[in-house]
Order: structure tokens, then C-alpha cells, then sequence
């Protein structure tokens, strides 16, 4: 009968069903999510590696889980296998010849583990990785010697991440098998000492001190190097080798948070582009060479140091090329230091600077026209110094032609070159608060006799978008005050009792608007269609204006 047939082989197909369902809802496989080549069996609480995934897999990643040890059988069905994740597991060993059939093995990430229980017997078994390129052991407890021991004979390794371990001392020997390294993490350690540490590695490129307890870098000499990340450290000095004549690769130094009392003394000859000095002690000394004025002032000062493999240093405080080569700097971030002005020629010297950021240092004045800044500067920020004056003639603000972000806020500016807004073609942000400036009156304009002034002009600036003053004590603004501007962002808050609204009606393409603290009492809002945020508290409503309500 044929209904029976159909019957028959309906049974044989729930019977294979049956099969297949429980085979594919196995606990360890229904874990693991297959993409391709990939196993992805992250997050589930193994205890060993999935067994029936395919043979050709090409990566296995089993971060979160709950492996201890890596026994030598776990990974011989998986001998394609080329990246291999255990990042948070509990592991505390590899077993020997866990990699025995695991010869194309490149990448190998064992962070957040425990391998300072069983690293003898684990870095036996890293030994027989012939192709291993990156290595992530990063916080597993790992002190001086146990990294060294972990790291013999790895000599095709290429990215080392050992971040977040206890390492305290660097020599000659901690990385003297790694010829290939390009890449390598050492931040979060407490390391207060490097010696030579680094000779072995003449492909490194790039290095991570930051976060750990150096006191300094002299006689910096990697010329290979492009990036070296040594902020958050005590260093109270940074000097590189001065007899070298080569060109240095070094493209981007960060020593930010350290206690540097000097400008770095860079290599005679490189390309760094990006220089973060921000939170230091760093100052110039030129005022005190040669200065009659000052009885006993000294011309040198002479670093001493302890480290037997690097002589003393004297520095001429006020050689000019005792900076070293600052002409590709794009980047310079001095924040938060205490820079009273440039050395002679110093600003001169960078010629393609985009951002300079000094924000938080001590700046009395500041005359762009004698620093003869780049028509490449981006941004200048000046804020929170003791500016009283921003000095500048007419031809040096046109030849600005790329500033666009300015701020001078949190000084004592009181007098400004006229036109300084007007004469910068790009500028698109400018940031006035907390200084006493007001707006020219009309008569005022017409008045002027030197070139400097103490009201500020922003008729017709077209490229301005965002205009700060707060804080700027105004009382009043003239009704045309900005006749011909496009503002997005205007901030007027803490300018207690001034007196806005005939000047705002034109700015229809506002977006934010602050106007707390003025003591406003009503506001017409109906001009500002394109408004997105608004500040009015602190003021005088005594309820919320119609006119802002239908904006709504
Ligand atoms: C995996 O577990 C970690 C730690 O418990 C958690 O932060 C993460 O969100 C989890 N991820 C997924 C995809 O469940
Ligand atoms: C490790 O390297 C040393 C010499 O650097 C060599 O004597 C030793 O045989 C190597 N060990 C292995 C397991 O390759
Ligand atoms: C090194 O590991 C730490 C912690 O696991 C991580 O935050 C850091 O991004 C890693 N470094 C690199 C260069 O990947
Ligand atoms: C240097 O490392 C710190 C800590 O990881 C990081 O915050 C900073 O962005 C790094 N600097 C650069 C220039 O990448
Ligand atoms: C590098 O600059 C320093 C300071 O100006 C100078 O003493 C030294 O001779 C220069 N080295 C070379 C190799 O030019
Ligand atoms: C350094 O190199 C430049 C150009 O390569 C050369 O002109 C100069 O003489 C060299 N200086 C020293 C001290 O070797
Ligand atoms: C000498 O030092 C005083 C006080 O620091 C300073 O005002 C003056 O400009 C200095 N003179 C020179 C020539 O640098
Ligand atoms: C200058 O040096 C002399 C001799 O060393 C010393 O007696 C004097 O007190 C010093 N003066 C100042 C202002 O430090
Ligand atoms: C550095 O100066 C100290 C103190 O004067 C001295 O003991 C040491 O020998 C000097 N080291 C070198 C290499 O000149
Ligand atoms: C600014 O520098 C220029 C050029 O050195 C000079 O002519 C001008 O007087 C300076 N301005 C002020 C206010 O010091
Ligand atoms: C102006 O600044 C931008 C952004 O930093 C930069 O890409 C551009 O090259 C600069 N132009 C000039 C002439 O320096
Ligand atoms: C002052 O302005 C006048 C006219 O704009 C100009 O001729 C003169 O050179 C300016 N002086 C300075 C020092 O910028």
C-alpha cells in the first residue's frame, strides 16, 4: 500500500531527525556559534574545548569560560587551527604538547588568566609554536622572571601584549629572542627601570610604557621606533642619544601625566608629528641665560645619572636646538603645564603645526605676529592663562587662513587686535567666556586710533558658527551687534541682567542657545526655529514663554 510506504519512510525520516536534533543540541556544540571557519563559543562555562566542531576550523575563540588547564588532547581534532582565543578564562596552564599538532597556530590571546600558577610547563608548550606571531598574556600576575622564562626561543613573535602584569625591571636579556617584534604592550606594569631592555628588537615600532613608575627615559636611541606611548609614568626628564646622526622614525611621543620640568630633548633628526606634553611641570629658561639682572643665574644644568650604562648630561638651557627637530610636528598638546612664553624662534621652528594646545599654563602675553605662526594652524587654544593681550598686525591674521577653532577663554584679556575676527578667513568657533570684553557701540567703531582694541566687532564674519561669551560681565548688546552671521551655538549664560533680545532676532539658524544666569524675565523664542537645546535657568520666568512652547 502506498499510504503505507509513505508512513514508513515518514518514521525513518523522524528517526534521523531524532539523530540529528540531538547531535546538534549536544551541550558543548548548541554553545558554539560556527561562521565560516570561525567557532565562536564565547561565554558558556566549558571546562575543556568543544569536541565535533569541524576539522578545517581556522579559529576558535572560547573567551569567558571556565578552562583551567589546556590538556594535551583538547586540540588534536583541529589541526588547522590559526587563532585561538582563551581571554577570561580560569587557566592556569598549557599542558606540554597541548600544540603538537597545531603547527600553523599564529595568533594566541591568554589575557586575564592565571598563568603565573603553571608558566614553567606553558612556556614549554609556546616553544613548539613554530609560527606564532601575536602573543596577548596580559593580566595573568606575571612578574620579571616569569615573562622571561614564558618568552625563550619565541623568536617568530610579532605583537606582545603584556599589559597588567608585575613586571618591575627590564634588561638586555627580558626580550632578547624576540627579533621580530614590531609591537609591544608593557602598560600597567610597575616597572621603575629599563636598561637596554630593547637592543634585541630592531624591528619595533611600536611601544607602551604608560601607567607604570618610571623616573626617566635618557639616552633614547631607538630609531626604529614610530610610536612610544610612556605617559602616566615620574619621568622627570626625557633625552634622546645625542651623538646619533640618523634619522629617527618616531612619529608620535606621548610622556602626558609625568613630572617633566623641561621641553623634551627630542632627536637631532626625525619626523614626529605628535607630541603630548600635557600635564607636567614643563616651563622655558631662556630669561635665565647670561642674565645680568640675575646674580649667580647658571647657563647649564646637568642631568647625573645613576644608571651605569648612560653618561651625565649637561643641557645649555638656552640653545636654541637643544628642542631637537621639531619641524613635522602637527600636534603639539602642552595643557596643564606651566609655560610662561615661547623661547625665541620656537613657534617659528614648526612650520606645518595644525593644533596647539595651551590650555592651563601661565602665558602673559601672546603676539602672533613676532611667534610668525604657520598659515597651518587648526586650532589654538590659550584658555585658562593669564593673558591680558593678544598681540597681531593685519598681514599676520590674513596669513592664518586655516584657523578655525580659537579659544581664549579664562584670561584677562582686555585688549585685542581690531579686526582679529574679521581678518581670519576659516574661523568657525571662537571662545571669549570669563574675560571683560564687550561689544564695540557704533560710535565706538568709527573711533578707533591705534590698532588695538577693547570692544569686539562680530558683524559679517561668515564662516563663525559658534560664538562662547559667558561669563564676559555684558550688559548690552547693540541691536546689529550680529548683523550678518550664520550661529549654530551662542553662549551668553552668566552675563547677569544683559540686555539680548533685539539682537538675537536674526539669528534664525540657531541651534543652541544659552542664556542662563542673564535674569531674563520673558524671551521671545519664535525666531529660533532650528533651536535644539536652550539653557534658561537661573533667571527671572515666571513661567515658560508661549512663544517657546510652540516651538515644540
Ligand atoms: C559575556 O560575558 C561577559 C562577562 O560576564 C559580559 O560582559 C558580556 O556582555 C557577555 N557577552 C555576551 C554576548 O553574552
Ligand atoms: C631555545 O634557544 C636556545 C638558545 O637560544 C637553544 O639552546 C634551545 O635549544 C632552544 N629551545 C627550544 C625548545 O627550541
Ligand atoms: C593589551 O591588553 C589590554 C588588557 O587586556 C588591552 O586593554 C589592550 O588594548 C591590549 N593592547 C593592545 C595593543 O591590543
Ligand atoms: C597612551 O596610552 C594611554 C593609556 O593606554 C592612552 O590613554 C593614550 O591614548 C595613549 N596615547 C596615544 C597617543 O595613543
Ligand atoms: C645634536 O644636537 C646637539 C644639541 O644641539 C648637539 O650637541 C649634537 O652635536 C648634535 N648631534 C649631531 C650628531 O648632530
Ligand atoms: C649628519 O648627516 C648629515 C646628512 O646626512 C651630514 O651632512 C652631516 O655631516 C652629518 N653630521 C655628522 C656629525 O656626522
Ligand atoms: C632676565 O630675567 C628677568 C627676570 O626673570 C627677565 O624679566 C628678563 O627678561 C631676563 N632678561 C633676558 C635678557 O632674558
Ligand atoms: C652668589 O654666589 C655667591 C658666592 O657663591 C654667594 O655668596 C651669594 O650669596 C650668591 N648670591 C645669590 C643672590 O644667590
Ligand atoms: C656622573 O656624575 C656623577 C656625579 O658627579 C659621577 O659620580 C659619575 O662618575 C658621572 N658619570 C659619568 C659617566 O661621567
Ligand atoms: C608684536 O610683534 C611685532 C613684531 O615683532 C612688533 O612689531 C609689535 O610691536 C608687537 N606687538 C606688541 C603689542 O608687543
Ligand atoms: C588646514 O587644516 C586641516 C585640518 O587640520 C588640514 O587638513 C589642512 O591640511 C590644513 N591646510 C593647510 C594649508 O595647512
Ligand atoms: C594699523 O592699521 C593701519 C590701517 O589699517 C595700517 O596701515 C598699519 O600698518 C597698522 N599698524 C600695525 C602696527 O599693524
Amino acid at each position: 500500500m502506498p499510504v503505507r510506504r509513505i508512513h514508513h519512510i515518514l518514521l525513518c525520516l523522524l528517526h534521523m531527525w531524532t539523530i540529528l536534533t540531538s547531535v546538534s543540541s549536544h551541550p558543548q556544540h548548541s554553545i558554539c556559534q560556527l561562521i565560516q571557519r570561525t567557532a565562536v563559543c564565547n561565554n558558556g562555562s566549558l571546562s575543556s574545548v568543544p569536541a565535533r566542531l569541524p576539522k578545517d576550523l581556522e579559529e576558535l575563540q572560547l573567551n569567558h569560560n571556565n578552562i583551567q588547564t589546556l590538556q594535551n588532547n583538547f586540540l588534536l581534532d583541529y589541526p588547522s587551527l590559526k587563532t585561538l582565543s582563551l581571554a577570561c578564562n580560569s587557566l592556569e596552564k598549557i599542558e606540554l604538547n597541548t600544540f603538537q599538532d597545531s603547527k600553523l597556530l599564529q595568533s594566541l590571546n591568554l589575557a586575564k588568566n592565571k598563568l603565573h600558577v603553571g608558566y614553567e610547563e606553558t612556556s614549554n608548550a609556546l616553544k613548539t609554536l613554530p609560527r606564532l606571531r601575536a602573543l596577548d598574556l596580559s593580566e595573568n600576575e606575571l612578574n620579571d622572571e616569569m615573562i622571561a622564562t614564558l618568552l625563550q626561543n619565541l623568536t617568530s613573535l610579532e605583537y606582545l601584549n603584556l599589559s597588567g602584569n608585575v613586571l618591575g625591571r627590564l634588561d638586555e636579556t627580558s626580550f632578547s629572542d624576540l627579533h621580530q617584534l614590531k609591537e609591544l604592550d608593557l602598560q600597567r606594569n610597575i616597572m621603575y627601570e629599563i636598561a637596554g631592555a630593547f637592543d634585541s628588537n630592531p624591528k619595533l615600532q611600536r611601544l607602551n610604557l604608560a601607567f607604570n613608575y618610571l623616573l626617566c627615559l635618557t639616552d633614547f636611541h631607538m630609531t626604529q621606533l614610530v610610536v612610544l606611548n610612556a605617559s602616566h609614568n615620574f619621568i622627570e626628564w626625557f633625552g634622546s642619544r645625542q651623538d646619533l646622526n640618523d634619522t629617527f622614525l618616531l612619529e608620535t611621543l606621548d610622556l602626558s601625566d609625568n613630572r617633566l620640568f623641561f621641553f623634551p630633548f627630542l632627536p637631532n633628526h626625525s619626523h614626529l608629528r605628535n607630541l603630548y606634553l600635557s600635564h607636567n611641570n614643563i616651563r622655558f629658561y631662556e630669561h635665565l641665560a647670561d642674565n645680568s639682572t640675575l646674580p649667580n643665574s647658571t647657563t647649564t644644568v646637568e642631568f647625573y645619572n645613576m644608571n651605569k650604562y648612560s653618561g651625565n648630561v649637561t643641557a645649555q638651557l638656552w640653545d636654541e636646538s637643544i628642542h631637537g627637530d621639531i619641524t613635522s610636528l602637527e600636534i603639539l598638546d602642552l595643557r596643564g603645564n606651566q609655560v610662561q612664553y615661547f623661547p625665541h624662534g620656537f613657534i617659528q621652528k614648526m612650520p606645518v603645526l595644525s593644533r596647539l594646545q595651551m590650555c592651563t599654563n601661565c602665558l602673559e602675553t601672546l603676539n602672533l605676529t613676532s611667534e610668525q605662526f604657520s598659515g597651518s594652524l587648526y586650532e589654538l587654544d590659550v584658555s585658562n592663562n593669564r593673558l591680558n593681550q593678544i598681540a597681531a598686525d593685519v598681514g599676520m591674521l590674513t596669513a592664518l587662513g586655516n584657523l578655525t577653532y580659537l579659544n581664549l577663554s579664562l584670561n584677562e584679556i582686555k585688549l585685542l587686535p581690531s579686526g582679529l575676527f574679521s581678518s581670519l578667513p576659516s574661523l568657525r568657533s571662537v571662545d571669549l567666556s570669563y574675560n571683560n570684553v564687550g561689544f564695540c557701540l557704533p560710535e565706538e567703531s568709527e573711533t578707533k586710533t591705534d590698532n588695538s582694541t577693547t570692544c569686539l566687532d562680530w558683524k559679517n564674519i561668515a564662516s563663525l558658527r559658534q560664538l562662547f561669551l559667558k561669563g564676559c560681565n555684558l550688559k548690552i548688546i547693540p541691536s546689529s551687534a550680529f548683523t550678518g552671521l550664520s550661529l549654530t551655538h551662542l553662549e551668553l549664560s552668566d552675563n547677569p541682567g544683559v540686555i539680548v533680545q533685539e539682537s538675537l532676532k536674526g539669528l534664525r539658524t540657531l541651534q543652541h542657545l544659552g542664556l542662563g544666569n542673564t535674569y531674563i524675565q520673558d524671551f521671545d523664542f519664535s525666531h529660533f526655529q532650528s533651536l535644539k537645546s536652550l539653557i534658561i535657568s537661573g533667571n527671572y520666568l515666571s513661567h515658560l514663554p508661549p512663544s517657546l512652547l510652540n516651538l515644540i
